[in-house]
């Protein structure tokens, strides 16, 4: 039987810790489950005697009510808010029913893709089980954000925004904003998100979103013709005169959305976890799996509430039911925002939006999650040690179905995670043989891995062969994005590249018939996921891993989680969980009293009865250093 101390000491420790300045321990407690939600709004039923059944779309949109993915009980779910080098346990019950696992997108867990949450790196949390991650956001800062990796489940929502703030002695770029408010953006269809996963397994397009939820709400009803009575949309309440970090996030399937603030200017101050130069924005496109910070200074007269738009991008006049449309509202407004919605300059036109992407810098002179300068890593002096030509093409049939590939290659998940594989030995699960290039051979379906140097500088050049933009993103790292062109890249493509002020962050655009050239450092020892952040491309195959091993003992890879999960080839290994206990815990929990009140009277219930009920909390002892 554990002592008390075994698991009553970490929890002193944790005060100790925020006393003492060490990197405390954040404990959250997050169920996921299926709530009732219908963003886009339900039909009106008819009222009294007529009794006739349900059409099937009324079926179709009460069976949509309950597919939402809610985090205790909230969609968007709650925002984990933390700050650089703290160790963050989040504890997730999956009442789904489905297997699910979420990922922390843009954290990079420093030798520890144990944490990673995909696929490749962890067995999924079975439908009534829970999982506990335990990661440290280890000098990082910036706007991420986390969802569920499997399944197409993100299109049904399951995500919320990271916030991770500075350590009080690294100075931020810019004065204090007097608030600091998340949005999220996504597309949106009233189908279920295993409708839509089938929809894509049959190479059928999904077609016009139904809407664009702007945190989880439909639109404010700027057009009685297209926005129907009756949805609730985001209202965000803000004091005239006063300054906002806004930190907006594009969750959605596949749409590249451009958002505005009518009259407001949107000053640009950090990417994904890097300070940029400051500029001024009357809009900005914002692509699947990317984020960004605003500084949005409430200077206008408040004649009106104002709009606030996320419209889709490159697309034709069919998509105007897809705009996402909330209301900024001064506690001094003289009335509701009227009219049409502010328009766009560009529209439609590509090299607007690549030049807007060429205009995002990093300040260089700016400092980091750590003491030292941001711009101190002069990525344009380090010799590059492997390139890759990544090259990918829209679905296409492959032995009767519709895969997408990355240099001819869709990826197929084994049913025993990589990292597990790794750590077992086991040989002939996956190969180190993704090809640099695309390779003159018919498309397959493969378990091939990038071979990855540890601490090679890599060069990718992503080629979009697609018809719409694609993202792309790699988890463990930040990269700097060099250089992007419409046409077929070339070595003396590389003369275009900015060697100076790319910015460092972890999910670019590739617009279509276009490149993004991108530079990594890749000191993170791991197997890391480079995939497509657009939904249906990834469902289809387009990711591919990255393994990164330290040949030296020293400074190795953080050990196999005590509480991993067992599957495929090692299934024998893993018991049956069952719920014998449950506790909920509000946020953070070291300052959480009556946890600590509550803890305490286990205690007591232990050493009184002898029962084994202090197990439980085992795990909080090791919830170790990384
Ligand atoms: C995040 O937490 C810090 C305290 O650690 C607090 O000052 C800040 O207001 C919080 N931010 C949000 C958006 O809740
Ligand atoms: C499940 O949650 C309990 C606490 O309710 C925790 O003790 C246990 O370690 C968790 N299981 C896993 C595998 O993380
Ligand atoms: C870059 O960061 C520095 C240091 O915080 C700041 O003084 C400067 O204004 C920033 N420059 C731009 C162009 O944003
Ligand atoms: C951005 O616009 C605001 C007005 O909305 C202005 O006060 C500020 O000086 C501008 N900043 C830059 C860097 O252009
Ligand atoms: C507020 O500004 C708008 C133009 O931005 C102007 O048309 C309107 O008259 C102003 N209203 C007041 C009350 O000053
Ligand atoms: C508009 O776009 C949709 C989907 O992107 C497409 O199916 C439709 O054919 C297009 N309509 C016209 C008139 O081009
Ligand atoms: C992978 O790369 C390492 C060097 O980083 C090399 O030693 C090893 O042989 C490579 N493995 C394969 C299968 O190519
Ligand atoms: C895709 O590649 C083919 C040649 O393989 C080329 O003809 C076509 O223009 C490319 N399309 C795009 C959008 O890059």
């Amino acid at each position: 039987m554990p002592s008390l101390s075994s698991w009553f000491f970490p929890t002193l420790l944790c005060f100790l810790d925020v006393t003492f300045a060490g990197d405390p321990f954040f404990f959250f407690d997050w169920t996921i489950s299926y709530i009732t939600a219908s963003p886009l709004g339900v039909k009106q039923k008819s009222q009294g005697t007529r009794q006739v059944a349900p059409t099937a779309a009324e079926e179709q949109e009460e069976s949509r009510m309950l597919k939402v993915i809610g985090i205790n009980g909230q969609f968007p779910g709650p925002t984990l808010n933390v700050t650089t080098n703290w160790n963050v346990v989040v504890n997730i019950k999956n009442n789904l029913d489905e297997p699910l696992l979420l990922t922390w997108n843009g954290i990079q867990h420093r030798k520890n893709s144990w944490q990673d949450g995909v696929s490749g790196t962890n067995c999924p949390i079975p439908a009534g089980w829970n999982w506990t991650y335990e990661f440290q956001v280890k000098d990082q800062i910036g706007s991420f954000f986390y969802f569920p990796s499997l399944n197409f489940q993100r299109a049904a929502g399951g995500y919320g925004g990271i916030i991770v703030n500075n350590r009080p002695v690294i100075p931020v770029p810019f004065g204090l904003p007097d608030g600091d408010i998340t949005i999220f953006l996504s597309d949106w269809y009233t189908r279920s998100h295993k409708e839509l996963r089938k929809d894509v397994e049959n190479g059928v397009d999904l077609g016009v979103p139904d809407g664009v939820l702007i945190n989880g709400l439909g639109p404010y009803r700027y057009n009685d013709n297209l926005v129907p009575n009756g949805i609730s949309y985001q209202i965000i309440n803000v004091e005239p005169g006063k300054t906002y970090r806004i930190r907006v996030h594009n969750v959605g399937i596949s749409t590249s959305l451009n958002f505005r603030i009518q009259n407001h200017n949107l000053l640009l101050v950090e990417t994904e976890g890097s300070y940029t130069i400051q500029q001024n924005y009357t809009n900005m496109d914002i692509h699947v799996g990317q984020s960004y910070s605003f500084l949005v200074t409430m200077d206008q007269n408040a004649s009106t509430d104002y709009y606030i738009v996320a419209s889709p991008r490159f697309v034709n006049s069919s998509w105007a039911r897809a705009t996402g449309v909330s209301i900024l509202h001064y506690s001094n407004s003289q009335g509701p925002a009227s009219g049409p919605l502010p328009s766009l300059l560009g529209e439609d036109d590509p090299s607007f939006s690549i030049n807007q992407a060429r205009s995002i810098r990093w300040n260089v002179s700016a400092g980091a999650a750590r003491p030292n300068p941001q711009g101190s890593f002069k990525y344009g002096d380090i010799t590059v040690t492997d390139v890759y030509v990544i090259l990918n093409r829209p679905p296409e049939l492959i032995n009767g179905k519709w895969r997408t590939t990355l240099n001819g290659i869709s990826y197929l998940p084994p049913s025993t995670p990589l990292k597990l594989v790794q750590q077992f030995k086991i040989l002939g699960v996956y190969k180190l043989d993704f090809p640099n290039r695309l390779m003159n051979r018919p498309p397959k379906v493969d378990t091939s891995l990038i071979n990855g140097t540890y601490r090679g500088f890599m060069e990718i050049i992503f080629q979009n062969n697609d018809t719409t933009v694609q993202t792309y993103h790699l988890d463990g790292y930040a990269f700097f994005v060099v250089g992007m062109d419409f046409g077929v890249w070339t070595e003396n493509s590389r003369s275009t590249y900015n060697k100076w002020d790319g910015v460092a962050r972890c999910t670019t655009q590739v617009f279509p018939g276009a490149w993004t050239a991108i530079l990594v450092s890749l000191d993170n020892a791991g197997i890391w996921n480079l995939r497509a952040e657009n939904l249906n491309s990834w469902y289809l195959g387009q990711e591919v891993y990255v393994q990164v091993v330290n040949p030296e003992k020293d400074d190795n890879e953080n050990t196999l989680p005590d509480n991993a999960i067992y599957c495929g080839l090692l299934s024998s290994l893993q018991k049956d969980q069952s719920h014998k206990f449950q506790f909920s815990v509000g946020s953070p929990f070291c300052s959480n009293f009556r946890m600590l009140l509550f803890m305490l009277f286990i205690a007591l219930l232990e050493s009184l009865s002898g029962i084994f009920i202090g197990k439980e909390f085992v795990y909080v002892q090791h919830a170790g250093r990384i």
